[in-house]
């Protein structure tokens, strides 16, 4: 199964209004709407990444896309996938969803055309003590609002079963553990791990995916990449003025390394912006850690309590 990036995520949520409201503010952008449904996409290209259906509160369906028609042919006779069907969804393209052991539904798309990607902002040129860049000539100033936002880069998912999880994912999607932690002094009782997307040579995030052991299934998180550390501050600040309410961050984890801002939706799922994530290739060597000894935030001594509250 030839996975190329994470696609999509979707939703039934109460309030359709005041999600999408949450979501503009957060940097997505609207691409169809009704009173009943919303469609987003970042500025990155895609076509669309983000849906929600008027319902209960409630996660979907996850969605990877793939690089061949074949690999959706490989999932149904392989992998006990649904029938191809063409996409409704903008830009077209086919699809088939399969279940994970856990019953999340786990779409994969092929052909869908993307959009025209917007306008990066003026790079940030530095100047630090060891290096100077800019002379005589102010840092470019960038309009106050939502961040721009440039793809959907990664999740994070509560499971019941770890194992079974984790394995469901490496056999199926062929995800590779980047780092996993276990409970403390024992190394055999993993209970969170972070999973790449296998390309071989080719440079991929430290992680696609994230599994956390717990007492039920559900999303955790979602994961959007911004700029840099001054579109994280500049949008962290704008969500503040607009009513939202923060969850953790800005931080840096240590695992992965990539500097977050984590928000929460009127349905207190956690909506991400990430930057500066490590790159990771088929050379890379699993890292298993205790969890006891690994601080879920570089920059704060603080406990995570707050990031799995609920
Ligand atoms: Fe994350």
């Amino acid at each position: 199964m030839a996975i190329r990036s994470l696609h999509h995520v979707s939703f039934t949520v109460p309030d359709i209004k005041k999600t999408r409201q949450f979501a503009e503010d957060f940097g997505l952008r609207t691409v169809e709407k009704s009173d009943d449904h919303f469609i987003m996409q970042t500025g990155g290209g895609d076509a669309w990444c983000y849906k929600a259906e008027r319902g209960e509160r409630g996660f979907s369906a996850l969605g990877f896309l793939v690089d061949d028609e074949s690999d959706l042919e490989n999932a149904v006779s392989q992998h006990g996938a649904s029938e191809i069907c063409k996409l409704e969804t903008p830009g077209g393209g086919l699809g088939v969803t399969l279940t994970n052991p856990e019953g999340l539904k786990v779409d994969l798309v092929y052909g869908i055309e993307g959009d025209t990607p917007q306008e990066v902002q003026p790079e940030l040129r530095l100047n630090t003590p060891a290096l100077r860049t800019r002379f005589a000539d102010p840092q470019s100033t960038r309009p106050l609002g939502p961040a721009a936002l440039y793809r959907l880069g990664h999740l994070g998912l509560y499971v019941k079963d770890y194992k079974a999880s984790a394995e469901w994912f490496e056999k199926t999607l062929g995800l590779k553990i980047s780092d996993s932690m276990h409970i403390p002094g024992k190394p055999d009782h993993t209970v969170v791990a972070f999973l790449r997307i296998d390309r071989g040579e080719e440079w991929v995030d430290h992680h696609s995916v994230f599994l956390a052991q717990s007492d039920k299934t559900d999303l955790h998180h979602i994961s959007f990449e911004a700029q840099d550390f001054e579109a994280q501050a500049r949008a962290h600040r704008w969500l503040l003025s607009r009513g939202w309410e923060p969850n953790w961050g800005i931080g840096r984890h240590p695992l992965g390394c990539h500097v977050f801002d984590v928000w929460f939706d009127p349905d207190r799922y956690r909506f991400e912006t990430f930057t500066d994530t490590d790159l990771l290739n088929d050379k890379h060597e699993t890292g298993h850690h205790d969890i006891s000894t690994h601080e879920m935030d570089a920059w704060s001594s603080e406990p995570a309590e707050a990031y799995f509250a609920d």
